[in-house]
């Protein structure tokens, strides 16, 4: 083990130099604009599998975006790690708010800057190079391992649920190890056994049909973007509870022994609220924030598209807007069951003066994972011995898709090695990587390689 950690140690530039390489290719996949850059970095991260040394390494068509395999299972009766990445990235929008371009990577106070450095490529390519350099080291690797890194995790990962569907052989593993969540704090081992899920629904409300003069109709006819903002608001109440009937009645209690674990992380609400500049924190009463976070649903507003947004004023009574609203769920809530409660109550509270349409853009299932499999115990040995110090167990608020998929559908335990940080900027302006969370990553994963073949 020492000489691979060696070996780690000694590549540290060539590791930054092709995660530059990777950074640089705008893979974004909810616009169909950056279709090529997709495909550019399906291949980008098939010459990486090639390269590290792994086997039948292809990319893999689908209705969406494709898929890149590699595997290595040359280790007679040894267990088999899933290894799952996304090379997608969000959108960059607004792109003034960024210091430097987003897919120039830059590093500045050794730290990456670039879309998609700590979401996900920087995670994903950890692996990638722990893997090549057991290969590169040794010839060969400790246990069996597959990779499968997905180009649709920010849309919703639709492909690659299907393509589990039709390949259970092929994916079939002891585990899966995903690098794509969080570090408590800098330099804090951790490791996530829950994760929220998530509805995203987007109303249009129509009136008039055309916009209108305010003077000549304002008084007579509904508003659209009135009606709309009084109907977001009636989602909720007072104290931040959900108002849509049967919302909680599949929400797991929270259990006092989860509660104590919480606490005991000594989370700082000050320390939050000054990091995001506000001046108290808001959100569901009778829970802490680290509750509120990570074992509560909650409605979120993300975005209101109408009416005259230009310079100055100019007096119209619009025809239409349109609201994108989430719900980030914990289990045992189901996301197509809440889907269609939102789409029957926001209808029902709609006045006869407008007319409304909702969507069911995507969702994701929420998920939690055993602490006490041998996967998990792996993990956590491997983070301690990378870092030199005792690993924290956390929930997350954030959702990745394809997680509660694996669990049902490969039947094997889901691992969250994050080494990512919430203050990072993921899906927002200057996204960056720690590199040294990048490095003791790429060691973590060696170990866990290690651990979990024992
Ligand atoms: N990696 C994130 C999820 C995440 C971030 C989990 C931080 C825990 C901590 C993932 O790429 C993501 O952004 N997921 C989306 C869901 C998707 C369906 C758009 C999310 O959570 O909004
Ligand atoms: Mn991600
Ligand atoms: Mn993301």
């Amino acid at each position: 083990m020492k000489q691979i950690i060696e070996y780690i140690d000694k590549n540290k530039n060539n590791y930054i130099n092709e995660l530059k390489e990777f950074l640089k290719i705008p893979s974004i996949s909810n616009d169909p604009n950056h279709k090529a850059d997709i495909i550019k970095c399906a291949q980008f991260v098939k010459t990486k599998l090639v390269n590290a040394g792994l086997n039948k390494v292809k990319v893999i068509k689908t209705k969406g975006h494709p898929l890149v395999y590699g595997e290595w299972l040359k280790a007679n009766g040894k267990p088999t790690v899933l290894i799952y990445g996304h090379y997608d990235v969000q959108p960059v929008d607004p792109i003034e708010l960024w210091d430097n371009p987003p897919f120039e990577p830059i590093i500045k106070s050794n730290k990456i800057f670039a879309r998609g450095a700590t979401d996900d490529k920087g995670q994903a390519f950890m692996h990638i190079k722990s893997v090549e350099a057991f290969l590169k080291k040794t010839g060969k690797l400790p246990l069996n391992v597959k990779f499968i890194i997905e180009g649709e995790e920010e849309v919703g990962s639709s492909s690659l649920e299907q393509f589990i569907d039709e390949n259970k052989k092929l994916l079939e593993c002891d585990a899966v190890l995903i690098s794509d969540t969080s570090l408590y704090d800098v330099g804090t081992p951790t490791l996530t056994y829950g994760l929220r899920g998530l509805a995203y629904m987007e109303v249009e409300v129509t009136g008039p049909k055309k916009d209108l003069h305010s003077g000549g109709f304002g008084g007579a006819v509904a508003n659209p973007i009135n009606i709309l903002a009084g109907m977001i608001n009636k989602l909720m109440d007072k104290n931040g509870k959900i108002t849509i009937p049967t919302f909680y009645d599949d929400v797991a209690k929270l259990t006092k022994k989860e509660r104590e674990s919480f606490k005991k992380l000594k989370f700082s609400d000050k320390k939050f609220a000054k990091e995001i500049n506000v001046a108290e924190l808001k959100g569901e009463k009778g829970f802490s924030t680290l509750e509120r976070l990570w074992v509560r649903p909650t409605l979120d507003c993300n975005g209101i598209i109408g009416g005259f947004t230009g310079d100055g004023a100019k007096t119209v009574l619009p025809s239409k807007v349109k609201a994108k609203i989430s719900m980030r769920l914990v289990p045992n809530q189901d996301t197509k069951k809440i889907a269609k409660a939102f789409i029957k109550y926001i209808k029902s509270i709609a006045p006869k003066s407008v007319k409304v349409k909702v969507s069911d853009l995507h969702g994701a299932n929420p998920s939690v994972t055993s602490l006490d499999d041998k996967s998990t115990i792996a993990a956590s040995k491997a983070m301690e011995k990378a870092f030199g110090k005792k690993i924290v167990y956390v929930r997350e608020g954030g959702s990745v898709p394809i997680v509660p998929v694996f669990a049902k559908k490969l039947n094997a335990p889901v691992v969250l090695m994050g080494l990512g940080l919430n203050t990072e900027n993921l899906h927002s302006p200057n996204e960056h990587f720690n590199l040294d969370h990048f490095q003791l990553g790429i060691k973590s994963s060696a170990y866990f390689l290690e651990e979990f073949a024992k």
